[in-house]
């Protein structure tokens, strides 16, 4: 099995936690857009999804799924979104694809989130994948010095600008064996909007592909 048909058999399976009339909380990536593939054969059971990223959004209009505005929505059972590295703790690095601070608020809603991903994504210690931060773009200079007190190398991803108008650090070089302190500690910076730590809301489950099969976790 590929990566790529991991990730496929990962978001498939994620459809089984998909329950019937209801709004799906979707997530940005490569795995995500199988998951809105395989959404699509089941689009008439569901209401309608709300979106964390224009390139989701367009994904999903396009397979002919409703997209909501989040504050029209008052509860959201189920977000469904990939990772960059994912530990057994449920804690993660995301925002790869820009997309952090919307996937982060449509976290917040939702009652569960489902992790999908390839076994690639498995981690002992988060950090070796670089830890994205989107931050406004005046203050890029002065946050990229304070990341540097913190014992990170930040790296200006250039020519990306999120669906928010602002712009991403990377911050390479970090050791986190403390997430949810790390997450806390970055986003009281002074420009940050957010960055790509989900460790104080973390998946509740993981769909793990793997070349054995899909494991589900949690
Ligand atoms: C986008 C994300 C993605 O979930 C993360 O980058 C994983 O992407 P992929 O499914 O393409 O490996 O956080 O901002």
């Amino acid at each position: 099995m590929t990566q790529d048909e991991m990730k496929k058999a990962s978001a498939i399976k994620a459809l089984e936690f998909i329950e019937k009339d209801t709004v799906v909380g979707v997530g940005t990536g490569s795995t995500v857009n199988h998951f809105i593939d395989a959404l699509a054969t089941i689009k008439h059971d569901i209401t309608g999804a709300v979106s964390s990223s224009e390139e989701s959004t367009k994904r999903l209009k396009a397979h002919g799924i409703e997209v909501f505005d989040l504050n029209s929505i008052d509860t959201l059972d189920v977000y469904v979104d990939g990772a960059d590295e994912i530990t057994q703790h449920m804690s993660m690095i995301k925002g790869g694809g820009a997309a952090l601070t919307r996937e982060k608020i449509v976290a917040a809603v939702a009652k569960k989130f489902i992790c999908i991903a390839d076994d690639s994504k498995q981690v002992d210690i988060l950090g070796q994948f670089p830890l994205p931060v989107e931050v406004i773009p005046m203050a890029r200079s002065y946050v990229a010095r304070e990341l540097v007190k913190l014992g990170g190398d930040p790296v200006y991803r250039q020519g990306v600008v999120t669906d928010n108008g602002n712009v991403i650090l990377d911050v390479h070089n970090l050791s986190i064996t403390d997430p949810k302190k790390l997450e806390t500690q970055i986003n009281a910076i002074v420009g940050v909007v957010t960055n790509g730590l989900f460790a104080q809301r973390g998946a509740n489950i993981l769909v793990l592909g793997t070349k054995d099969g899909v494991q589900v976790i949690g």
